[in-house]
């Protein structure tokens, strides 16, 4: 399969990373081909709702980084999220990507499998609420099969990240997505 990994932290070696390397490093040892995406180090302007890509056949107003990551959003076989919760939602830079996925969203329906890992802080589920709905109510509309999803509650670090179980299960996620 060809897995795209989305990500929207900008700590390159904080929780949301230790928990996507593993999941590469699964997914690579299971044979799929993996891209990631890392939204906090891309150009992607925010979506403005000009419809000119509904209304024109150009495309998006914005010419960024979404032209990097569309050819392979369009042809990947699962999509993958991974966000630390920054108050109570999905961090913006992750936001703002999926955002832009209006400009192909007829496109995007069916065919792919999806999954959602986050870390936070806190240590019970409340903080992630928001964002889980979001990513079902997301993949529900893109009729996107939901393959798994690891919820890192209390990592507010790596430390913190490395006394729990997390790290394995996304590394399991990755191995039989
Ligand atoms: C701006 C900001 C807002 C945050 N909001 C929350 C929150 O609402 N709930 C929570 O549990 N943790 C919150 N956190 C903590 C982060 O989710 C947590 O430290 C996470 O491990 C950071 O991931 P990273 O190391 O991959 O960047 C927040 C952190 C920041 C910087």
């Amino acid at each position: 399969m060809k897995i795209l990994v989305i990500t929207g932290s900008a700590h390159k070696n904080g929780t949301t990373a230790l928990l996507t390397e593993q999941f590469i490093k699964g997914a690579e040892e299971a044979r799929h081909e993996v891209f990631r995406f890392d939204s906090a180090f891309k150009k992607v302007h925010p979506c403005i709702a000009c419809e000119k890509c509904h209304n024109t056949d150009t495309g998006c107003a914005f010419k960024d980084d979404m032209e990097e990551l569309n050819p392979v959003l369009l042809t990947a076989d699962a999509v993958v999220f991974v966000t630390p919760i920054y108050y109570y939602a999905m961090n913006a830079q992750i936001r703002t990507v999926i955002d832009r996925f209006y400009a192909n969203d007829s496109a995007l329906h069916g065919n792919k499998k999806t999954a959602l890992m986050i870390t936070m802080a806190d240590d019970t589920m409340e903080s992630a609420e928001g964002a889980v709905a979001s990513f079902r109510g997301m993949s529900n509309f893109l009729e996107w099969e939901i393959a798994g999803t690891v919820i890192g509650v209390d990592c507010v670090d790596v430390d913190a990240l490395k006394k729990t179980d997390y790290p394995e299960k996304a590394y399991e996620l990755g191995k039989n997505i």
